[in-house]
């Protein structure tokens, strides 16, 4: 681990939540952040001055307040465009998050494309919210699941890709990190041999963009699909990017206001993009917040970020890898982004989890939202740390010795049971 990779610890003082002791004395230590990352004060801030000063309902009112709140809202579009690096801003649609982005692609793009037969390539190692809306799909259509097999060490095993990458697929679906095994998959290689076959290809990037830069384009991906709540900013809004021609082409999600270009007593039309899918009053001042969240990343760099939690994840893997009787989940560190997930031979990760929490760890213990992954490793649950740009080398080594007491409390006594 180079010191140079790491970021300074002052910045912790822009999170006021992380400056608290729980359980009586112990500092708080949050390794839970790809459940829902911590805010910054800049973001706190924004909120409530947007609800103190600017707000009012967007596209509606002709008054200062909903001018001001329009504005404010149409720039935090600006700000994700060139965040994600998109071509325009009307392929960003806000969403409440990454699951309700893959949703309207599954039920939109989905129902209009989508014949039985057609293929949808998945793979095990996806969370729920980007198997379910899939499995829902192939129900509705009559189109057939496939699933990319995994390699023993947890990633995409692209060997015989075109095995599973036909043309019949129509849709290949991959994380671009995994929630619990951390791999980074090779979305761009994936994209090319996709579009190869006239597939098209969404990203769930709620992994992904809170750490590492994402670049559409770059990419070269059809929908990306991420949550505000785990990069710095609030809950309850996301971002849906499609190519424009796509979204262009797919039928509107949700009817209501907003979404409509003229409304007649027995029909309707569409507003253009990206109203069209943002039906109702939006998440304005989330969308605000994740503005001033994306601002706060890009003032550090993601680049610098991802080097943060690269020297913390090499620590932590390095460490933990030396607790008798554990089983580390997932790749090499080089190879994923910051969370280890692991699994001790006793006790249960639920038991570590609420071990951990008495000495101020915070830490995911469960399926993760990945139990066709679980199931395939053999395993009904794991225990996750995950690292964020405020976590440092010292809440690494105390999760660390954490995780080293408790297998040491569990360790089998080696006394024998009588004979009956
Ligand atoms: N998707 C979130 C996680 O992996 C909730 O923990």
């Amino acid at each position: 681990m180079t010191a140079s990779a790491l970021l300074p610890e002052s910045l912790r003082q822009d999170f006021p939540i992380l400056a608290q002791h729980v359980h009586g004395d112990k500092p708080l230590v949050f390794l839970d952040n790809a459940a829902s990352s911590q805010r910054p004060e800049a973001v706190i801030k924004a909120m409530v001055e947007s609800y103190a000063c600017d707000y009012a309902n967007v596209h509606r009112g002709i008054h200062v307040l909903s001018e001001r709140s329009t504005d404010a809202y149409e720039l935090a579009r600006s700000k994700v465009r060139a965040f994600l690096g998109a071509a325009y801003e009307h392929e960003i649609i806000f969403t409440s998050g990454t699951t309700a982005g893959i949703n309207l692609v599954a039920r939109s793009w989905g129902d209009a494309n989508l014949r039985a037969g057609d293929e949808i390539l998945l793979n095990l190692m996806e969370h729920h919210s980007n198997l379910v809306p899939w499995f829902q799909l192939a129900e509705r259509t009559g189109a057939v699941v496939r699933h990319i097999p995994l390699t023993e060490d947890g990633r995409l095993d692209l060997y015989d890709l075109d095995e599973y990458l036909t043309p019949r697929t129509r849709i290949v679906a991959v994380t671009a990190v995994s929630n619990t095994l951390g791999t980074i998959n090779p979305v761009r290689e994936l994209a090319r041999a996709a579009h190869d076959v006239g597939a098209v290809v969404l990203v769930d990037a709620a992994q992904s963009a809170p750490h590492l830069r994402t670049d559409v384009q770059e990419l070269d991906v059809d929908f990306l699909a991420l949550s505000g709540h785990k990069m710095c900013g609030p809950t309850g809004i996301g971002v849906l990017y499609g190519r424009a021609e796509l979204l262009e082409a797919m039928p509107p999600m949700f009817g209501g206001g907003s979404m409509i270009n003229r409304v007649y007593a027995d029909r309707f039309t569409s507003a253009d993009l990206p109203a069209k899918f943002e039906a109702g009053t939006p998440p304005i001042v989330g969308a605000i917040g994740l503005g001033a969240a994306i601002d706060y990343l890009e003032a550090i760099g993601l680049d610098r970020i991802h080097a943060h939690e690269q020297a913390l994840v090499e620590r932590a893997w390095e460490g933990l890898s030396q607790v008798e009787g554990i089983r580390l989940l997932g790749p090499r560190p080089e190879l994923r982004a910051g969370l280890v997930s692991f699994v001790l031979d006793r006790p249960h990760a639920h038991d570590i989890a609420q071990l951990l929490d008495r000495e101020g760890i915070a830490v995911r213990a469960g399926h993760h939202c990945t139990q066709p992954l679980h199931d395939h490793l053999g395993i009904t649950a794991s225990t996750r740390a995950s690292f964020y740009l405020y976590n440092t080398v010292g809440e690494v080594d105390a999760l660390i010795a954490a995780v080293r007491d408790v297998r040491d409390r569990f360790k089998p006594t080696g006394r024998k049971r009588r004979r009956a």
